[in-house]
């Protein structure tokens, strides 16, 4: 029986069989170039996982600071080897606990940090000169940078040498995740801020990880969240030229951040494509000569929308292939999702159980012992050509309106990325798209199961923490400087250096994000369908 035709996840055409004719013309040495080497198709670095393994980074957090940090501690015992915080959405939106807005949302989605205090208490035990931590943290991004810079100023770590990622990716934030704040010009004024604070104070900081898994939850297929996401990160790349930065000076620590699903074969040609995409763009369009910039770094986390709420347990076999996809493709850093995640938040059981599926493919499988195995694949190199020409297709759209801003302003990727999301749905619901115990091979009766959730007592617990604090501090010392943080903020002068001031006398994240809230006003989303 003949093979039926298939489409990829981006709609391209996937044969049957490939054969040699499928790399006709395939010139090995400017298509793929060394591992560790322009154009970095083959990965970042020379030797990859068979120097050093990727990153196991789990996102974690819920609760107080206190409860985090007890888990933070657990994933360190389990042989995590990042911390990857989840700030819970008040945080997240630059409101403090105690506000009436942030009811019933304190602590839900990750963690409730309203000042340094709980910042101190987070990272408590944690010695951060020796950890790498990233936060997924983006209208607030610099906030929460300086407070981690406090905290480690505090255990006595000089600020050049710590090691993290702010997500700090606000234009994904206008157009799939949605805590943004601010309009896109002072957003944008703000990121480059951070670039040329970073390069001065926290040299070793990725400032950045331009992000299209949000967009890949929301519906983006691969090419889609590839092209929007690089396309976002030429905007961040001019604003910083046009801020006056040099291109060598900031792009060696802009990261990227992507999904994994388990279409293995197109995520593997999707990591291949991007890499080999950014190199090009940054060496030929911005002048990058540092190879440092040239090099597409990323994140990957398992694609949270593929997981099922039905037979839970039939997600460990899916975070498996998708976690495998993003190691042959190539990833810097990976978080494995968690089985219950489609019902609830990990328990602790199921968190350490994410970590061990990465465990068991760096350390017993074979797939670490060579570099880019897929390398010379007739399939894999035929749709990493396929994939690439099809992102710059779509970059070029976003181009021609205008660029990544004016196309958010025209509502074009939100728009895109919906229409794809509804034909997903719609296939799904036809039965032409499998999941597995959704659709087909269902269960009768399902099996009951005890998510852990979180304790709503957490916000009176906070809220009582805040009247403590405002009590206890210098309330002159706060004012003078949310004034001095506010001056900078109408003028051209770099915000960081009076708001770190401003939190290190004690200032909350709403009384900071309040204070640009009223020079910079608030972003008004734009739908156009
Ligand atoms: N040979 C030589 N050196 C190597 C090497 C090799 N094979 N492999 C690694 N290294 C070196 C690197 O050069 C680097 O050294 P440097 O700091 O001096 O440059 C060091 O080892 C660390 O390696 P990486 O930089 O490759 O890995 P990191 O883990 O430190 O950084 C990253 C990876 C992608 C650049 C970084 O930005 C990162 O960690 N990102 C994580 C982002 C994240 O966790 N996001 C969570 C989002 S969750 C979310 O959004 C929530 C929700 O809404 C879904």
């Amino acid at each position: 029986m003949a093979a039926e035709p298939r489409r990829t996840e981006s709609g391209l055409p996937i044969e049957p069989v490939y054969g040699p004719e499928a790399l006709a013309g395939f010139d090995p040495g400017t298509r793929l170039g060394p591992p560790g080497q322009y154009p970095f198709t083959r990965g970042v670095y020379p030797t990859m996982y068979t120097g050093k393994p990727w990153t196991m980074r789990q996102y974690a957090g819920f609760g107080t600071a206190a409860e985090s940090n007890a888990r933070y501690k657990q994933l360190i015992a389990n042989g995590t080897m990042g911390l990857s915080v989840a700030f819970d959405l008040p945080t997240q939106m630059g409101y403090d606990s105690d506000a009436p807005i942030s009811h019933g949302e304190v602590g839900k989605v990750g963690v409730a940090i309203d000042s340094v205090e709980d910042m101190s208490v987070l990272f408590g035990g944690i010695p951060l000169g020796e950890v790498s931590t990233s936060m997924t943290i983006n209208a607030p991004g610099s906030l929460l940078l300086l407070l981690y810079q406090l905290v480690g100023e505090a255990q006595g770590v000089p600020s050049g040498r710590l090691t993290g990622t702010i997500q700090n990716d606000v234009l994904k934030e206008y157009i799939a995740r949605g805590t943004y704040i601010f309009p896109p010009k002072p957003s944008l004024r703000l990121i480059a801020d951070i670039f040329q604070y970073c390069r001065a104070e926290i040299p070793r900081w990725n400032t950045i990880s331009i992000s299209g898994y949000h967009m890949a939850e929301a519906g983006a297929n691969p090419a889609q969240e590839i092209a929007f996401t690089l396309a976002n990160g030429v905007e961040y790349v001019r604003t910083a030229i046009a801020a006056g930065m040099d291109v060598d000076d900031f792009a060696p620590r802009l990261s990227f951040f992507f999904v994994s699903r388990t279409t293995l074969l197109e995520e593997v040609a999707k990591f291949r494509a991007a890499r080999r995409i950014w190199a090009r763009l940054m060496k030929e369009q911005f002048g990058a000569k540092n190879p440092k910039s040239q090099m597409l770094r990323f994140h990957t986390q398992t694609a949270g929308v593929q997981l099922t709420a039905q037979q839970p347990e039939v997600n460990l076999v899916r975070v498996s292939v998708q976690a495998l996809a993003a190691v042959l493709g190539g990833t810097q850093s990976l978080h494995t999702n968690s089985f219950d995640e489609a019902i609830a938040l990990p328990t602790e059981k199921s968190a350490r159980l994410a970590l061990r599926t990465q465990q068991v493919l760096a350390y017993e499988t074979d797939v670490t012992a060579t570099v880019d195995p897929f390398a010379g694949s007739y399939v894999v190199e035929a749709m990493t050509d396929e994939l690439e020409a099809s992102i710059l297709e779509l970059m070029a759209k976003v181009e021609d309106l205008g660029g990544a801003v004016a196309a958010i302003e025209q509502g074009y990727q939100k728009g895109e990325i919906e229409r794809t999301a509804y034909r997903i749905q719609q296939e799904q619901d036809s039965g032409e798209r499998t999941v597995v115990g959704v659709n087909r091979f269902q269960l009768d009766a399902e099996e009951p199961y005890e998510p852990l959730r979180v304790d709503p007592a957490i916000e009176a617990q906070q809220a009582e923490r805040l009247k403590r604090l405002r009590a206890d501090r210098d309330s002159s010392a706060v004012d003078r400087a949310l004034g001095a943080l506010c001056k900078a903020a109408e003028g051209s002068d770099n915000v960081l250096y009076p708001m770190k001031e401003a939190l290190a006398a004690r200032a909350t994240v709403g009384e900071v994000s309040d204070a640009l809230r009223g020079v910079w006003g608030t972003y008004v989303p734009v739908d156009r369908f």
